[in-house]
């Protein structure tokens, strides 16, 4: 990093990559972002569009189409390469054609001295996060997943509209795979400070069994979406803004980032969705939850079906 210059490159400028991008100069806070795509041109109009709104943003941002080589001095690269699921296609089957890519990108981006933060929003994410780790030679507290941090915004936004209440006042998590198996923290989630589950218990207008309702709305919401619009990423987008600007401005906030497990949960080795305290150098801490019986369980589960999907791509 130049002294005082934030740095941020994005590797792939596709509906992801640029959502992130457009949502992060609006937000403001860093001086340089640098697109890079395996097709120059289109990184470089998305940096020529890009520019011409800074006149009318919080902060000074210079954009422009790169190489890896400017990822020598990058405090954070930001992969959102790969393809993306069609209609009715799980995230995990996506995982041979992007582990593929996932290693050439970090091939690529190692050969330039990185010494950053690495954060993967391409899915299957938990995965392609395992198989970025490994490539890159980082310490596992400097790769991060995007994880569940968009499944449990999801998650806030349905509690909100159910309990009629701001979702920025719900605190609450999804575990484990960004994808079919994840899991909800109910025991865990509170509206302001009051517990979710007490709230449902002390007023009759609310059910325990609306829960798995609002648990599918949140699992499935990124196939309705792709069947309505064939991709999902203005969330996405804002979720990995978050994640860069905990990174940047040293938070130490905790995020439901995908990380390295080593033990917390009974789990070991693998890359996942979980609370996280979030800072200048990574990942500071995974919190290791008192959870119940039936979450641990539907975590493991979640976790077993990551590891089986990574064996194929090791
Ligand atoms: C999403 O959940 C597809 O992973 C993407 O929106």
């Amino acid at each position: 990093m130049k002294s005082g210059v934030r740095r941020v490159v994005l590797v792939g400028t596709g509906f992801v990559g640029m959502s992130f991008a457009y949502s992060i100069i609006n937000q403001g806070g860093i001086e340089e972002l640098v697109l890079i795509d395996v097709n120059h041109d289109k990184a470089e109009g998305e940096a020529m569009d890009l520019s011409h709104g800074i006149a009318f943003a919080p902060d000074k941002t210079e954009i422009w189409a790169g190489t890896y080589a400017d990822c020598g001095t990058a405090d954070i690269v930001v992969v959102t390469a790969g393809v993306n699921q069609q209609p009715g296609e799980t995230r995990l089957a996506l995982v041979e054609r992007n582990a593929k890519i996932m290693r050439d990108v970090v091939k690529n981006v190692m050969k330039s001295g990185f010494n950053g933060i690495l954060l993967i929003a391409s899915n299957p994410v938990d995965v392609l996060t395992y198989v970025a780790w490994q490539e890159s030679g980082l310490s596992r507290h400097r790769v991060i997943g995007t994880g569940t941090t968009l499944d449990t915004a999801r998650l806030r936004h349905e509690i909100g509209k159910y309990l009629n209440v701001d979702p920025r006042n719900v605190h609450g998590y999804i575990v484990g795979e960004h994808g079919d198996t994840e899991t909800p923290l109910w025991s865990h989630t509170t509206v302001g400070v009051k517990p979710l589950l007490d709230i449902i218990q002390d007023d009759p207008q609310y059910k325990f069994e609306d829960l798995e309702q609002i648990y599918v709305n949140v699992r499935d919401a990124a196939y309705h979406i792709i069947d309505r619009k064939r991709a999902t990423y203005y969330g996405i987008g804002m979720c990995t803004t978050r994640i860069v600007k905990a990174i940047l401005n040293d938070e130490n906030c905790v995020l439901p980032v995908s990380a390295y497990l080593n033990g917390q949960y009974g789990i070991k080795d693998i890359f996942t969705g979980v609370p996280a305290i979030i800072n200048r150098n990574g990942v500071r801490e995974v919190y290791n939850l008192n959870i119940t019986k039936e979450e641990r369980d539907q975590l493991h589960k979640s976790v077993d079906i990551l590891r089986e999907t990574l064996q194929t791509v090791l």
